[in-house]
C-alpha cells in the first residue's frame, strides 16, 4: 500500500488530471453497465408472461426504489400493451444494445486516457535513471554491474509500468464497478447482498495468499536477468578473445548453467502464479453455487418482498459483473509485488550516493594560473584493501610537462584520475591554484582539463559530433582546425560525408591511430588549460604513433600537460618525470638527471632500448 502510494506520488502526480479523467470515465461506463443489466428483468418478465401489469405508477419519486421500479414496469407495461410482446422485446432489446454501446465506448476512453499515463511513466522513470547514471561516479560501474544496470533500465521498469497499470485499474476502475454494481444489488435484495458480501473476503483471503510469497523469486530473476546481460555484453566485446583462445564451449556451458538457473527460478515463480488463475476459477464456481442456493430460497419461499425469478437472474448478472473486477483485485496484488520489487531494484540506482558532490561552500575556478599540487595524497579504492597510492608529492607548475612513468599497476592511472575526481583522495590533497579541487565546483574543475587515454572513447555519432562533444557553439571552421592541429583532417574529409558521416559502433570503423586523432581533436577543440594524457600512444602500432605523437606534441604546446608514459621516448623532453613503483613516487627529475642517476628510470629505459 505504501510502495504504491509512493510510486502514485513520484510518478503520477504530473498527470493529475488525466487520472481523473480516467476515473470519470469509469463512472460512466459502470452506469450505462448497470443500464443494460437492468433491462434483463423485463425482457425476461415479458419473456415469461410475468411481467407485472403496472396501470397507475403513482407520482415519481427519484429518491425511491420502489418508485423507480413501479414507473419502469409501467413503461413497459405500456409498451406491452401498445403492440405486443414481441415487438416490446425488441425494443428493449435495443435499449440494451444502445446502452452496451455506451458502456463501451466510455471504457474505452477510460483506457484510452490511461495508455499516456502508462508510458509516461516508464519514460519518467527511465529518464530519471538515466539521467542518475550519468550523474554518478565513476567508481559505480564495475563490469558485472553494466549488465545489471541494462535489467533495471529495462526488465524492472516494465514490471513497475505493469503494476503501475494494474495499481491504476485496482483504485480508479474496479472499485467503480463494483460500488455501482453492488449498490444496485443492495436495493433489490439487502439479505441476499449482506450474504455474498461475507463470502467474498473468505475467497479473497485464499486467493490472496498464493500472491504473498512472489516478491522474492520475482527480485532474484531479475537479479539472474541482469548477470546474464552482463554476461553478453562482456561475451560481445571480448568475442575475438573467446575464439581466439577456443574457449567457445566453456563460455556457452557457463551461460547454460546462467540461464538454466534463471529458467529455475522462473519455473517456481509462474508455477506459483499460474496457480492463481484455476484456484480463484473453482472458489469462484462455489460461490455462485452458493449464491445460487441461498437466494434461489429467497425466490422460492414466495414472499411478498421476495425476488422474483426474473429479478434473482437479473441480481445473479449483477454478481457476475463484479467477480472479475473483484478477481483482478488479486491479479493486482501479485504483480504490485513484482513491482515492488523492481521498484526496490530502481531505488537501489536512484539512491545511490554520488561521494563526489560540490560541498556547500564550493565555488567555480576560473581558468589555471599558478600549478597543480599533490599534497601526501594517499588513496585505497577498497577501505580494506591496500592503498594504491602512499604519501605522493608532487608540483606541475604551470606551462610544465610532467610525466609519470613506471610498471604497469604501480598507480599512475589513479594519481591522474584524482585530479578530476573521478575519485577522491584519501588522506591529504590536491589543490589548483591553492584551492583544493573539493572546494571547487566540479564543472568548473573539470573545465580546465583534456583527457586523452589509452582506449578513445567515441562514440555512434558523426565525426563532428564527436569532436565538437561537450563544446557547444562550436563552428565548422574551428572544428577542421581541430582536426587538422590533430592529423586528423585528411582522413575524415575522405570519407564520404566528411564531418558528417557516422563512425560506426564505438569507432568501429576507425583504426586505432584514427580514434586517437579523433580524441585528440576534441581535445584541442575543449581548449582546456591542463591536459592529461594517460597512455595515449601505447596501444598503437609504431607507424600510426608517429601521427598520434605529432598530434599529442601540437596539443602540449603551450599547455600544462600530465603525461602518463609507457614509451619513455615519448617524454624525454618533460620538464619533470617522476617514476612510480606500488603507489610511492621513487625518484624524480629530468631525464638527463634520472638516465645519470643509473637508477630505476636508468634500468627502465635500458629495458626498453634492449626490447627495440
Ligand atoms: N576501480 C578499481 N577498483 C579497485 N582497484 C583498482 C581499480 N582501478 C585500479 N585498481 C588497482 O589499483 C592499482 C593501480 O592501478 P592503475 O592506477 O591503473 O595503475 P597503472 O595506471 O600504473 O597501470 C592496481 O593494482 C589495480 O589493480
Ligand atoms: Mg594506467
Amino acid at each position: 500500500m505504501k510502495y504504491i502510494l509512493d510510486v502514485f506520488r513520484r510518478y503520477l502526480s504530473p498527470y493529475k488530471s488525466k487520472v481523473f479523467l480516467t476515473f470519470f470515465y469509469n463512472i460512466l461506463g459502470a452506469l450505462f453497465g448497470a443500464f443494460s443489466f437492468a433491462s434483463f428483468s423485463p425482457i425476461l418478465g415479458v419473456l415469461f408472461g410475468t411481467q407485472k401489469m403496472v396501470t397507475d405508477p403513482g407520482p415519481f419519486v427519484w429518491t425511491s426504489i420502489e418508485s423507480i421500479k413501479m414507473h419502469l414496469n409501467y413503461f413497459v407495461s405500456e409498451l406491452v400493451k401498445a403492440s405486443n410482446p414481441a415487438d416490446a422485446l425488441l425494443l428493449i432489446g435495443v435499449f440494451m444494445l444502445v446502452m452496451v454501446l455506451l458502456k463501451v465506448g466510455f471504457t474505452y476512453l477510460a483506457t484510452y486516457a490511461m495508455i499516456p499515463l502508462r508510458n509516461n511513466v516508464v519514460r519518467d522513470i527511465r529518464v530519471s535513471l538515466y539521467n542518475k547514471i550519468t550523474n554518478l561516479p565513476i567508481g559505480f560501474f564495475t563490469e558485472e554491474r553494466k549488465g545489471d544496470i541494462i535489467a533495471r533500465m529495462t526488465g524492472d521498469v516494465s514490471e513497475v509500468e505493469a503494476s503501475v497499470m494494474n495499481s491504476l485499474e485496482m483504485f480508479f476502475k474496479n472499485p467503480v464497478i463494483i460500488i455501482i454494481s453492488l449498490s444496485v444489488m443492495i436495493t433489490m435484495s439487502w439479505q441476499l447482498t449482506l450474504f455474498v458480501f461475507v463470502m467474498l473476503p473468505i475467497v479473497g483471503y485464499f486467493i490472496g495468499r498464493v500472491g504473498k510469497s512472489l516478491k522474492k523469486p520475482s527480485m532474484r530473476g531479475q537479479n539472474k536477468m541482469g548477470e546474464i546481460l552482463s554476461r553478453i555484453e562482456e561475451t560481445l566485446t571480448g568475442l575475438r578473445i573467446v575464439q581466439a583462445f577456443n574457449a567457445e564451449k566453456a563460455v556457452q556451458e557457463r551461460f547454460y548453467e546462467e540461464s538454466n538457473d534463471y529458467r529455475n527460478i522462473m519455473n517456481g515463480l509462474m508455477w506459483r502464479r499460474a496457480l492463481a488463475h484455476p484456484m480463484s476459477e473453482f472458489l469462484g464456481t462455489g460461490v455462485i453455487i452458493i449464491v445460487l442456493w441461498y437466494g434461489g430460497r429467497l425466490v422460492l419461499s414466495g414472499e411478498e418482498s421476495a425476488l422474483s425469478p426474473e429479478e434473482f437472474i437479473t441480481y445473479l448478472v449483477f454478481f457476475y459483473s463484479i467477480i472479475n473486477p473483484a478477481k483482478a483485485f488479486s491479479s493486482a496484488l501479485y504483480s504490485i509485488q513484482k513491482g515492488m520489487a523492481s521498484m526496490e531494484r530502481i531505488d537501489a540506482i536512484l539512491s545511490a550516493e554520488s561521494k563526489i558532490v560540490d560541498g556547500t561552500n564550493v565555488f567555480p575556478q576560473e581558468g589555471f594560473k599558478d600549478k597543480v599540487e599533490y599534497k601526501n595524497v594517499s588513496f585505497k579504492y577498497n577501505p580494506n584493501g591496500p592503498y594504491i597510492l602512499k604519501n605522493v608529492n608532487v608540483s606541475i607548475k604551470k606551462g610544465q610537462t610532467v610525466a609519470f612513468v613506471g610498471q604497469s599497476g604501480s598507480g599512475k592511472s589513479t594519481l591522474v584520475d584524482l585530479l578530476p575526481r573521478f575519485w577522491d583522495v584519501l588522506e591529504g590533497s590536491i589543490t589548483v591554484d591553492g584551492i583544493d579541487v573539493r572546494d571547487l565546483t566540479t564543472t568548473s574543475l573539470r573545465d580546465l582539463m583534456g583527457n586523452v587515454n589509452q582506449e578513445a572513447i567515441l562514440f555512434n555519432d558523426s565525426f563532428y559530433n564527436n569532436i565538437t562533444f561537450g563544446v557547444e557553439n562550436a563552428t565548422m571552421d574551428q572544428v577542421i582546425a581541430a582536426a587538422k592541429v590533430a592529423n586528423a583532417h585528411e582522413f575524415i574529409a575522405a570519407t564520404e560525408d566528411g564531418y558528417n558521416s557516422t563512425i560506426g559502433d564505438r569507432g568501429s570503423k576507425l583504426s586505432g591511430g584514427q580514434r586517437q586523432r579523433l580524441s585528440i581533436a576534441r581535445a584541442v577543440l575543449k581548449n582546456p588549460p591542463i591536459m592529461i594524457l594517460d597512455e595515449a600512444t601505447s596501444a598503437l602500432d609504431t607507424e600510426s604513433e608517429v601521427l598520434v605523437q605529432e598530434a599529442l606534441d601540437n596539443l602540449m604546446k603551450n599547455r600544462t600537460s600530465i603525461v602518463v608514459a609507457h614509451r619513455l621516448s615519448t617524454i624525454r623532453n618533460a620538464d619533470l618525470i617522476c617514476v612510480f613503483d606500488k603507489g610511492e613516487i621513487v625518484e624524480m627529475g629530468t631525464h638527463q638527471s634520472l638516465y645519470d642517476a643509473h637508477n630505476v628510470y636508468r634500468k627502465l629505459v635500458d629495458m626498453q632500448m634492449h626490447n627495440k
